[in-house]
């Protein structure tokens, strides 16, 4: 390992510790003995402003800077476009990441595996988080599903080249992987909007399920599920990390600019406007558990007049919008109210006596699921 990478790599896991990153005992070891760039393949992408795309950054031409960006403190983008985008062409759309450290360890502390037990790992991509999985339950124990060809394959041959032998298979996560089941924790590393019916079979009654969860487009949430003899998957939400979603409930592209500027013309202005002066993330978060499906945008805050900043909400139709421009009033536009939901959403998270994100539990069945504050 080259010194820089090595300085690098001690550096990062020092300010996690110093952050108190590590929530479990065995998560520093297992942090130490994986190396994030022996999973990280050699072109990685960063966003870049100009050109309002991903841009590719290869490990043969810029080493340092790849280097840096394998040990920065966010995730790193591993693949754009379903790796449909070429090197050096620009990306849309993130589609495969190794998470933030943060996010990582964050996850692993709520699964909280024990040695031993059966993990059902949802999106390989790297094969750097089913690394740290082998470090803790034991290689056997490990299964690990993908539903890209290409990242598996490279998964494959990095897990092996670092000593681990999980078992690799291509598939579609959101039907979990019957043949391995039961399992005693499930772990996703994509966001799902609905909890699919299959984990809750295949996780045994007492087992744990960690997932990012998103509620509309811009939503964000980590849940924690405990399986319960009757089928039905009881537990709160533990952080607020945003993931991409499994391909099957990706939300249809919405550009929003795109929408405003086609309809604004057209849309109403209301003089009395909610008040949003006090939502705050977690006010935001209940937000969206209120309006499931609608995107939740902030322009602008603390900028010139407006001490709030300017929201503006869109179903994921396209079909309706509501913008607050702070001293500017609002406008509305579509066939729902949507100023008239916001409204009512943030009366009812007032109510509630503002509960926080961590407030929030969860319920799910193979019927449905519902997030609900919890009493404090
Ligand atoms: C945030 S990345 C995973 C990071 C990975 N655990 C790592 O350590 O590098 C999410 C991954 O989920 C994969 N994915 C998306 N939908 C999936 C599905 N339905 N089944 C399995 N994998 C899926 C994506 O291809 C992507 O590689």
């Amino acid at each position: 390992m080259s010194a820089d990478l090595q300085d690098l790599r001690q550096r990062l896991t020092e300010s996690l510790a110093r952050a108190g990153e590590f929530q479990k005992d065995w998560q520093r070891s297992a942090f130490e003995r994986v190396a994030r760039h022996a999973f990280a393949p050699d072109t990685v992408w960063v966003w870049d402003e100009a050109s309002s795309a991903w841009g590719s950054v290869a490990r043969a031409e810029e080493p340092g800077r790849w280097a840096e960006l394998v040990y920065a403190a966010g995730s790193l983008v591993t693949q754009v476009d379903d790796g449909r985008t070429p090197p050096g062409k620009p990306g849309r759309e993130p589609t495969s990441s190794i998470s933030s450290p943060g996010a990582v360890l964050n996850m692993l502390a709520a699964l909280d595996p024990q040695l031993g037990d059966r993990v059902l790992e949802v999106g390989t991509g790297s094969g750097y988080n089913a690394a740290l999985l082998c470090e803790r339950v034991g290689d056997r124990f490990v299964t690990t599903v993908e539903i890209d060809p290409a990242l598996l394959r490279t998964a494959t041959s990095r897990l092996r080249e670092a000593g681990y032998r999980p078992h690799v298979v291509l598939g579609d996560g959101e039907e979990g992987w019957p043949s391995s089941a039961p399992f005693d924790r499930l772990i996703s590393t994509a966001s799902v909007r609905h909890v699919p019916a299959a984990w809750l079979e295949q996780v045994r009654p007492g087992g744990v399920i960690v997932t990012p969860w998103f509620p509309n487009a811009h939503g964000r949430g980590l849940i924690w599920l405990r399986m319960g003899e009757d089928g039905t998957a009881r537990g709160r939400v533990v952080g607020g990390e945003t993931f991409m979603p499994v391909r099957g409930q990706r939300p249809a592209p919405l550009d929003v600019a795109e929408v405003w500027a086609a309809t604004h013309e057209r849309a109403e202005r209301v003089v009395i406007v909610p008040d949003l002066g006090d939502v705050d993330p977690h006010g935001e978060f209940a937000l969206s558990v209120r309006l499931p499906g609608v995107g939740c945008y902030r322009q602008g805050q603390g900028q010139g007049q407006d001490p709030h900043g300017g929201w503006f909400f869109v179903s994921e139709d396209g079909a309706s919008w509501a913008q607050l421009t702070g001293g500017a009033g609002a406008y509305r536009h579509g066939p729902r109210d949507l100023l008239a939901e916001v409204a009512d959403a943030v009366a009812w998270w007032r109510d509630h006596g503002r509960p926080r994100l961590h407030d929030f539990g969860v319920t799910v069945t193979k019927e449905g699921q519902e997030v609900w504050p919890r009493a404090r």
